[in-house]
């Protein structure tokens, strides 16, 4: 290039302005992003760019010369420009593709949100205190971690009684329990109001050192509790005829056998007639056309003193009914520890 003196051929400078379009047709194609297209578009015609530096140049021509080094320049310019929309097209077109090929298949079946559900076990329960609900129980609730008095003493078994084998306890510490039943919210409800009626419900969690298909350590009990003046046995029938016409079968019949709990005098265990069979004999009811479903009996006198209440003014009744059991009974389960090990296809079918 001439010397500031020297006017610059034209030749000169329109080599300074092809070289400077080869350099933009090698660059440009090469940008891989947006801010590099951007860097090289101020690189090439920015106020202090590359073209801008060579134009600086033409001062020195001679006037004739200038409109011709000037179509020239506005040629190189116009190219550089065009190259800069074709990369950005290019990139643009390259952000679509890919963003594109992320897209999912619209032709794929859908994938369905998971949604959780409820346990049956709770199901089950639900059921249960609603129809306990309806006929005016009211809910209570007391520790899983129960007191020999409450699990035990209070409810007639006193220490050194062989009922207490009927149940496999476990014990925490010294006369301190894993409530084997849910009979110690019945003593904690009649201690905590004084005078009856009295209807109250238990939900909760129990445990015995048992298991089996049938039995697990840990289930879950219903307890019913109603207390007033003569409170009767048909009483008892009656209430258990309602609520398990509606948790099995609106034809159930109820059959009340002699049986024996320290708590109840007279004892009975609940026989419903089978709702598979309708009472004619089949294989959930053992051919008997009855099932067994839970206990009950009328609060034995001794109970009622030691919860403060006086067994020459007020008689009542009480049931105590398995959740795992009923669940079973409902929908056919042959296996307790399923409930327990949260096998999704297991619970989905719920
Ligand atoms: N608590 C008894 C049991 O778990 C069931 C029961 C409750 C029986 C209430 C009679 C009355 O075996």
């Amino acid at each position: 290039m001439g010397s500031p003196n020297q006017t610059t051929d034209i030749s000169e400078l329109v080599e300074a302005l092809n070289l400077l379009r080869d350099e933009a047709e090698r660059d440009l194609p090469q940008a891989s992003s947006e801010q590099d297209l951007e860097q090289l578009r101020v690189a090439f015609l920015g106020k202090k760019g590359k073209l801008s530096g060579v134009l600086r140049m033409m001062g020195k021509l001679p006037k004739d010369a200038r409109p011709e080094a000037g179509k020239v320049a506005n040629g190189v310019r116009d190219r550089i420009n065009g190259l800069l929309t074709e990369n950005a097209q290019r990139l643009e077109d390259a952000k679509m593709a890919a963003a594109l090929q992320e897209r999912i298949d619209v032709t794929l079946p859908g994938r369905a949100p998971l949604s959780g559900g409820q346990h049956i076990l709770n199901q089950t329960r639900d059921l249960i205190l609603d129809v306990l609900k309806g006929l005016g129980f009211e809910m209570a609730r007391g520790p899983e971690v129960e007191h020999d008095f409450y699990n035990f003493e209070a409810l007639n078994i006193p220490e050194e009684h062989p009922a207490r084998d009927m149940q496999d306890t476990f014990y925490i510490a010294d006369r301190v329990v894993l409530r084997t039943h849910t009979s110690p919210v019945q003593i904690r409800s009649m201690m905590s109001a004084k005078t009856p009626p009295l209807r109250v419900a238990c939900f909760g969690r129990v445990y015995r050192h048992d298991h089996d298909v049938t039995h697990s350590p840990m289930f879950h009990q219903i307890e019913g509790l109603f207390v007033d003046k003569n409170v009767s046995m048909a009483d008892l029938k009656g209430t258990l005829e309602i609520f398990t016409q509606k948790i099995f079968d609106d034809e159930a019949k109820v059959r009340l056998r002699p049986s024996f709990f320290p708590f109840t005098e007279p004892s009975v265990e609940v026989d419903i007639s089978c709702f598979a069979c309708k009472g004619a004999g089949c294989r959930l009811c053992s051919h008997t056309g009855w099932i067994e479903i839970m206990g009950a009996g009328m609060v034995d006198p001794e109970v009622f003193k030691m919860s403060g209440y006086d067994p020459e003014e007020c008689t009542g009744f009480a049931f105590g009914i398995g959740v795992e059991r009923v669940a079973m009974l409902r929908h056919g389960i042959s296996d307790i520890r399923l409930f327990f090990e949260n096998d999704l296809r297991f619970l989905k079918q719920f």
